[in-house]
């Protein structure tokens, strides 16, 4: 399975931002690129009457390989919520097995790379025994954290850290994505991450950095490679 799994050290830290940044480098390789969503909150009823979110949409434009919406977001739930609780109010009941079940349905066999963009953090709770970091260990896909470069994100990177690697799951590595503009002691935060983390700092990732090359791909490929 050629997928990587994109997590963060909370909600709202560049899972996105970064998982476009690597389509558009992998792209530029002429890989094929397929990126999935299998769980969002926060959707919108769309024109056709369907739910629809917007990093899956804009996962979906960025990919090489096109598929209709419900292959990339199999599961879109309406609240801007936990996703245990979203699906709860839609009368969905999460489990490991289902999401299981549809990250390995959605994900192409024909691209050279899928990129799987979780939700939230990594411990996130598909009910009251199963967390979707389960699914990903068990599936053993490759993961890439992604930091959200701001006060409070040493405590999220080590805890988060140390969890990914009680789990045994391949960890490619992190990114430093910088989201907060002149935040003070950066270079500090990331040198004390580098000596925390001991697995490679794939990138440093600028505020409104558009451009490439601040990502290793080429250490993210030889990783699946491996
Ligand atoms: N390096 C950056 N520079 C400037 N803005 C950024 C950067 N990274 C992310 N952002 C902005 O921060 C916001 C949150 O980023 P993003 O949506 O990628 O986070 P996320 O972790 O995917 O969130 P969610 O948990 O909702 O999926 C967005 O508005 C995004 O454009
Ligand atoms: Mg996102």
């Amino acid at each position: 399975m050629k997928a990587i799994f994109i997590t963060g050290t909370d909600t709202g830290i560049g899972k996105t931002f970064i998982s476009g940044l690597l389509l558009r480098e992998f792209n530029a390789l002429k890989l094929q690129t397929f990126a999935i969503k299998p769980l969002a909150s926060g959707c919108y009823s769309s024109s056709s009457g369907s739910l629809k979110n917007e990093d899956a949409q804009y996962l979906q434009a960025h990919a090489s390989i096109k598929q209709p919406y419900v292959v990339v977001n199999p599961f879109a739930l309406k609240e801007p919520i936990a996703p245990h609780l979203a699906a709860q109010e839609m009368g969905i009941n999460l489990s490991k097995q289902a999401v299981k079940n549809s990250i390995l349905s959605s994900i192409q066999a024909d691209a050279d790379i899928n990129i799987i963009e979780g939700i939230g953090g990594w411990a996130v709770p598909l009910n009251d025994e199963e967390l979707l970091s389960d699914v990903i260990s068990e599936l053993h896909i490759p993961v890439l954290l992604v930091v959200g470069i701001k006060l409070g994100c040493l405590n999220h990177s080590i805890l988060t850290y140390k969890n990914i690697l009680s789990t045994r799951v391949p960890f490619i590595g992190w990114v430093a994505n910088c989201l907060v503009p002149n935040m003070p002691f950066i270079k500090e935060n990331i040198y004390t991450l580098q000596k925390w983390i001991n697995r490679p700092c794939l990138g440093i990732v600028p505020y409104h950095c558009e451009s490439l090359g601040h990502i290793q791909i080429q250490e993210i490929l030889n990783f699946l490679l491996q």
